[in-house]
């Protein structure tokens, strides 16, 4: 009779046990049938590259169309000699429009023979031996957006390797004339294509936030775009931060939400507005692609994308994205760990006057009487030794403070 009792709470138990673990399984989000594929996929392009969020130049924001190899080669030296290559903008990258309006006799794209007359492989030399890398453009699609050149789509294979022979070392892969389809096949064939072609390529996804990539885009692929494209406004740079804000947890080494190129130096915003924006993306953790001409970039200019004590945010190791943690009547509170213990805060004021933004240590995660060195990442300066528990900043119009807390003993 023992026997019988024991064996029917042992029964309970497993019963209890199995409801358990499928509450728990439940409870974290995990699709067994597709976890295991998902885990093999995530490995795809896992090589090594994008531990930090990539930092470069992209001729579209500025140029669009309008690129000669002259003037890829004027930036690749731009890079140097402003000493923005050394602080870590490696990648030069063409966008649309740089390859002849259709494919040659055997199939393979070939840079438009009027603007890049010593093809792409040349440039690739020239970039190279520089220091830098070359990025190019593609489109999972029939024809790019321009409708000037030819996508990939029917063509991966070919066009993968075509890219790798040339020496190519970043690819944007955009989404025009797709015919409808979903997104996710068409960038994981490319992604599979650019794997078997075997040179290390970062694989920038630009499917526009359609299908929530954050979700998806990490298993092949090293950034993806959240939102449509941005443009030179203030409205555009707060709207994408919101956007790009939804999807933080998705990042992280190898695998970033991308926010779209800046616009710094481009003529549309402030000076403070563009500290803004550059602070806030690199609180994002988002790759910084410079957007604007880089050989006349203004003092100004060079002094907000070569602020290196804002770069080291963005490149910071432990690679978290910040988030928006507080916020009212367009005053608003942005945080989030780095590495070695410290914070980063940026405060943003993007209402039209001056105003006191205060923020607690509670709340961005600190013990209230934890001692912190505040550095001001704008200023250079250490603003304080702090025993204090809360901080505050006058900010003005469209402005910002960015800060990291250093606690110690
Ligand atoms: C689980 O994965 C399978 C196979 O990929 C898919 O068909 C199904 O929709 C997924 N279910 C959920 C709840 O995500
Ligand atoms: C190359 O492009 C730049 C930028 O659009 C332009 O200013 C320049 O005239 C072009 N050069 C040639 C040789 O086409
Ligand atoms: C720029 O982006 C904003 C915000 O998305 C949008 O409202 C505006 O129409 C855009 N402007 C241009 C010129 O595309």
């Amino acid at each position: 009779m023992g026997m019988g009792n024991g064996f029917r709470i042992y029964v309970l138990f497993v019963a209890l046990l199995n409801l358990w673990i499928v509450r728990e399984v439940a409870g974290l989000g995990l699709n067994i049938s597709s976890h295991g594929h998902e885990h093999r996929a995530r490995f795809l392009l896992d090589n090594g590259i994008a531990r930090t969020p990539p930092m470069g130049w992209n001729s579209w924001n500025h140029f669009q169309c309008n690129i000669n190899e002259t003037v890829i080669k004027q930036t690749a030296d731009a890079l140097i000699s402003t000493g923005l290559a050394r602080l870590g903008y490696k990648y030069v990258n063409l966008d649309d429009c740089w390859a002849e309006g259709q494919r040659d006799k055997n199939g393979k794209l070939v840079g438009k023979k009027t603007t890049f007359p010593s093809g792409i492989k040349s440039l690739a030399d020239y970039v190279h031996a520089k220091g830098l890398k070359l990025g190019i453009y593609g489109d999972a699609g029939k024809r790019t957006c321009s409708d000037r050149m030819p996508g990939s789509l029917g063509h991966e294979e070919e066009d993968a390797k075509t890219f790798a022979e040339w020496g190519i070392d970043y690819i944007k892969y955009d989404n025009c004339f797709n015919e409808g389809t979903k997104n996710r096949p068409r960038y994981e064939t490319m992604s599979r294509a650019l794997k078997k072609a075997g040179r290390p390529i970062l694989f920038s996804l630009c499917e526009w936030g359609q299908e929530d990539p954050a979700t998806w885009a990490g298993a092949y692929g090293h950034i993806w775009r959240t939102t449509g494209d941005i443009n030179d406004t203030f409205p555009s740079i707060t709207s994408i931060a919101d956007s790009n804000n939804v999807w933080a947890r998705y990042a992280g080494p190898g695998r970033w939400n991308d926010p779209d190129m800046l616009e710094v130096g481009n003529g549309g915003m402030s000076y403070e507005e563009y500290k803004s924006h550059f602070s806030i993306w690199a609180l994002m953790k988002a790759p910084l692609l410079i957007g604007c001409d880089v050989a006349s970039a203004s003092k100004e200019t060079l002094s907000i994308l070569g602020n290196i004590e804002v770069i080291a945010v963005n490149q910071d190791p432990l690679g978290v994205q910040g988030r928006k943690i507080r916020f009212k009547g367009g005053l608003e509170i942005w945080a989030g760990p780095l590495s070695r213990g410290r914070l980063v805060v940026v405060l943003w004021n993007r209402s039209h006057s001056r105003k006191p933004i205060s923020f607690g240590w509670r709340e961005i995660g600190l013990h209230p009487l934890r001692p912190c060195l505040v550095r001001d990442l704008w200023k250079h300066k250490f603003v304080a030794f702090r025993r204090r528990f809360r901080m505050t900043a006058i900010v003005g119009p469209h402005a910002c403070k960015m800060y990291v807390l250093i606690p110690v003993r």
